[in-house]
């Protein structure tokens, strides 16, 4: 099954003293969507922003607005990021006991649910929710900051998890050191959305729209 690739620039990356500036300038880069990385200084070792920051971001287009809660718990923050304009809400299968709940409550609030696995976690934590999700994010890094090499060996793991959705309506994510130079390998493993933090928004505003077509381009390219 042949997914459309997607280029979701992450913000994390992004100046933070001019986010609105800097969402701004990745849409009209040609972002299919915008990812808004979500930390607790729990789940993972940093913090980031939270739910009035994807409020006040919303109004600045209707381009997909993919959140990743890298947080724990996450239940008690869903509705807050749901009404604060989310497409997709993703929450990690390691931060509960209770993942169906979770993507259930997402779906219950209109919102497409995603489930992320760090790299650590074997492609078969999502066997069971696989009805119950819109998308799976199989991070390339471990997640907490930005900036960091792509962990080659999860290439095996995307095509499993691949292999595992079949022809399910599913989006296959991948997270961390996402570039021109891995978007092909995740791309051919079967992954169609890339997020990308450093290589968009590491070089100046001018550079983004070569940045995002150059991903595509290479994640076009991993499939032939
Ligand atoms: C990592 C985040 C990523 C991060 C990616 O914990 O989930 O979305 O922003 O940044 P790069 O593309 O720089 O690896
Ligand atoms: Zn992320």
């Amino acid at each position: 099954m042949l997914r459309p690739i997607a280029i979701a620039p992450s913000i994390l990356a992004a100046d933070g003293g001019d986010l609105s500036a800097e969402t701004q300038a990745a849409i009209e880069a040609g972002a299919d969507r915008i990812h808004l990385d979500i930390m607790d200084g729990h789940f993972v070792p940093n913090l980031s922003f939270g739910p009035a920051v994807v409020a006040a971001l919303r109004p600045l287009g209707d381009i997909h607005f993919d959140t990743h809660l890298m947080i724990a718990p996450c239940d008690p923050f869903l509705e807050a990021f749901a009404e604060a304009g989310s497409d997709t809400i993703t929450v990690h299968a390691e931060a509960g006991a209770h993942l169906h709940r979770s993507l259930q409550a997402i779906r219950a609030l209109g919102k497409r649910a995603g489930v992320a696995i760090n790299p650590a976690t074997p492609a078969v934590a999502v066997e069971h929710v696989l009805d119950l999700a819109d998308l799976v994010l199989c991070m390339t890094v471990n997640p907490g900051f930005g900036g960091q090499r792509f962990i080659a060996g999860m290439t095996d793991k995307i095509a499993a998890l691949c292999a595992m959705i079949g022809d399910r309506p599913i989006d296959i994510e991948v997270d961390g050191g996402i570039s021109q130079e891995t978007a092909g390998l995740a791309a051919a493993a079967g992954a169609n959305v890339f997020v990308a933090g450093s290589s968009v928004f590491g070089g100046a505003r001018d550079t983004y729209a070569g940045a995002i077509a150059g991903i595509r381009q290479a994640a076009e390219k991993g499939r032939d």
